[in-house]
Order: structure tokens, then sequence, then C-alpha cells
């Protein structure tokens, strides 16, 4: 698929940087780690929306465990590619978790701000226990300090789309994570 360089003016082909191939391999090593670790403890998969969407679908799917699945939606970003810093719940979880045991699935871990502000607000509802899978890390761009227990692959400042991760809610359906060519330069931080 094409994507529209504003710099450039025309249509230009998006720069992979993990295929689809590499994250099918990677998520199915993750499945298996957290199968085996959640091999005898009921687990609740809590999905981030709308950016792992695709990520939940093809790890729930590799699982070799029971699981109920249930999902929550926060904003942190507006249109472009700064956080705001102000992390707010747009849609709570449907079902009480007091008592299981929680996996947050993000798309991405960036400043931190979002997955930390999500497990705080998962931890008031007394869960057994929260842990966080993420399918990308921006270690170098925290803000807060924060690890997930699962990381797909650890990725530098670049902004990244496709495979659920959107710039302004494009690009969600590409099945490679991608480089947008316009969005590289102005959106490192150093
Ligand atoms: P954090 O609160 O800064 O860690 O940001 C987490 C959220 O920012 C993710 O769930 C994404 O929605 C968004 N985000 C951060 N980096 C990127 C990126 O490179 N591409 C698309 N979305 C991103």
């Amino acid at each position: 698929m094409l994507v529209h360089s504003r710099r450039r003016g025309s249509f230009v082909q998006p720069c992979t940087l993990i295929s689809a191939d590499k994250i099918r391999q990677r998520t199915n090593v993750l499945a298996q780690q957290i199968s085996r670790d959640y091999a005898d403890r009921p687990l609740v998969v809590i999905g981030v929306l709308n950016g792992a969407f695709v990520f939940v679908a093809d790890l729930v799917r590799q699982l070799t465990i029971p699981v109920t699945v249930d999902f929550l939606r926060a904003s942190s970003y507006g249109p472009e590619t700064e956080t705001s810093g102000v992390v707010q719940i747009r849609k709570d979880l449907d079902r009480p978790v007091s008592g299981k045991h929680l996996l947050l699935v993000e798309d991405i871990i960036d400043t931190g701000l979002t997955a930390s502000f999500l497990c705080r607000h998962l931890e008031m509802a007394q869960p057994l226990s929260v842990r966080v899978c993420a399918l990308l890390d921006k270690k170098q761009r925290r803000l807060v300090s924060f690890d997930a227990d699962y990381v797909g692959f650890e990725i530098g400042n670049e902004f990244v789309v496709g495979y659920g991760l959107d710039f302004d809610e494009q690009y969600r359906q590409l099945a490679d994570i991608c480089v947008l060519p316009d969005v590289k330069e102005p959106y490192a931080r150093d």
C-alpha cells in the first residue's frame, strides 16, 4: 500500500521496520511464554484500544490457556504525534476484575505515561495481579520509569504505523510495522 507524503506531494512506499512475518514469529514466542506463566491461573487479557486491536487478536489466538478478553480505551494523543501528557479513560472495562490475574496488552510503550496510568487504574479494582505485554517498546523516550513484563520488539525514536498503529487514524490496516517518511524527523526528541 502506498502512503501520501506531504513533503514530496506524492504517494510513496512506507518503509517497513518490522515485517508481518517477524511479528507473527515473535507473537508466537510471547504467547508460549504467557501460556506457560499462566498455565494454572485463569487470565483476563485487557487490550488497549484502538492501537492494540490487531495484536490482541493475534496474541490470544496463539495462547494455549483459557482466557477472557476485555478492552479499555485511553487517550493521551491528539491528532499529532506528541503526547499531551494527560491520560484519560475513554472506555472502561465491561466486567469486574477483582480477584483476577490481568494482562494489559499495549501496542506500544513510548513515554510510559499511558501504561503506568492504566496499571494504577487496574490496581484500584483489586485484581490478583497485573502484568503488561507490549508489542513495541521505545525505551529511550520514557518520561516515567516503566517496564513491561513481555515485550515484542524494542525500537528507536521513529514514529511507526501499521499492524493497528495509526497516524491521525490512518494506516492501521498495514500488515507490517512501517515508518512514515514525513513523521520521522519532527518526532525525534533528543
Ligand atoms: P505513551 O503514553 O507515551 O507511552 O504512549 C502510548 C500510546 O501512544 C500508544 O498506545 C500509542 O497509541 C501512541 N504511540 C506512541 N508512539 C507511537 C508510534 O510510534 N506510532 C503510533 N502510536 C504511537
